[in-house]
């Protein structure tokens, strides 16, 4: 089933007198969804994810700008009649029903044609229990239960109707970082296997890369840019995204064009036909720095940390603008790099550097080499 959404916006009112403007969560947000994709919802906390997905889900009404499942326009239609699937951030299970009984939840208000014997409802229970792997949990009660385990009750949950389309908001925010891992596959395997439409809302930007055909990185409830995680990283259309996605993020200088050049300082880095001569913001993704001992860009090395199969790079340079303050270089293992030195020069691999307008912060189309 693919989702439309149409210049979608809301706007919360001011409250009380002493409420600054009314908060516009979600801003003309336009975006097609494509029949049977993960979608990945990024962004800062209270950029609108959450907004979002109750616009999908039908718990807000949006100010304005509509909403279509397939050639259905579902607007106006309530939660219950759109056929959605929603886990969300706070999952909260029923404490006094078990397994069986959160699962089946959804299933007891059917009425008319709809309406399900105890055994079928039972039977459908059973089997989204085993897609999410908790078929031998089912009489437990939640706090008999891990918290991943708990989030896979809530995932079946949200199953169990076989919905046309699955909102989960932050359903892994609770795990540690190996269940973590493990159950945001899981949720990949789910949704292949079901290829139900599925948005997922996350901050975390690692997550939302590893398991999404595609995301959107919103911003103050603007969209901010859409494309296949690798697409967005490789090419990001501002400062903001280019900073969100990667870890380590991005580095930042102060920058010049000059005469078809760019500076970093006074070190002439790459050259940048076409370019007009001004200041610019320079991105360089970490693993943009090649250890060169005739590299342009000479920092002062920090130090050099070797963590698992990376070897980082920690050095300074005045033109550095990036919020810790230093450089952050990832360099193949097998590079020559002395951990004692005063000083490391680098070359920066092109299409790892990014230059953005100084002050809008939007990505200035270029060619370095
Ligand atoms: N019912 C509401 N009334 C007024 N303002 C609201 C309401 N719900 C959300 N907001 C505001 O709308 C903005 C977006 O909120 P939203 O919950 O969508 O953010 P989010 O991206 O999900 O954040 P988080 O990552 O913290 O969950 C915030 O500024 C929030 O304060
Ligand atoms: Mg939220």
């Amino acid at each position: 089933m693919k989702v439309i959404l149409q210049n979608l916006t809301k706007t919360f009112p001011a409250r009380g007198k002493k409420a600054s403007a009314d908060v516009t969560a979600v801003d003309n947000f336009s975006f097609e969804i494509p029949d049977g994709k993960l979608i990945g919802l990024l962004g800062p906390s209270g950029c609108g994810k959450s907004t979002t997905l109750s616009l999908i889900c039908g718990l807000q009404k949006p100010t304005s700008g509509k909403i279509f499942f397939g050639e259905d326009d579902v607007t106006d239609l309530p939660p219950e009649n759109r056929g959605v699937g929603m886990v969300f951030q706070n999952y909260a299970l029923y404490p006094h029903l078990t397994v069986l009984g959160n699962i089946t939840f959804p299933l007891e208000n059917l009425r008319g044609k709809d309406k399900m014997s105890r055994e079928q409802m039972n039977a459908k229970a059973k089997e989204v229990a085993a897609l999410v792997q908790i078929e031998n949990l089912l009489d437990r009660k939640p706090s008999e239960l891990s918290g991943g385990q708990q989030q896979r009750v809530a995932i079946a949950r949200a199953l169990v109707k076989m919905p046309r389309v699955l909102l989960l908001d932050e359903p892994l925010s609770n795990l540690d970082a190996r269940l973590r891992l493990q159950t945001r596959e899981e949720i990949r395997r789910i949704q292949n296997e079901t290829g139900i439409t599925t948005v997922f809302v996350t901050h975390d930007q690692d997550e939302a890369m590893s398991i999404s055909d595609m995301i959107v990185v919103m911003k103050s409830g603007v969209v901010q840019q859409i494309g296949a995680p690798q697409a967005v990283y490789n090419d990001p259309a501002n400062l903001f995204v280019a900073k969100f996605l990667g870890t380590p993020p991005i580095n930042v200088f102060d920058g010049t064009v000059r005469d078809g050049t760019l500076y970093i300082g006074d070190a002439a880095v790459l050259s940048a036909p076409g370019i007009k001569d001004g200041e610019v913001t320079v991105g360089v993704r970490p693993e943009g720095f090649i250890p060169d001992g005739n590299g342009a860009l000479v920092c002062r090395q920090n130090r050099v940390e070797v963590m698992g199969r990376d070897v980082s790079v920690i050095a300074s340079h005045p033109a550095c603008r990036t919020e810790s303050g230093v450089i952050r270089a990832i360099i193949s293992a097998e590079s020559d790099i002395s951990a004692v030195a005063d000083t490391v020069s680098f070359s920066l691999k092109p299409n790892k550097v990014f230059l953005f307008d100084r002050e809008m912060e939007e990505r200035i189309p270029c060619k370095l080499s």
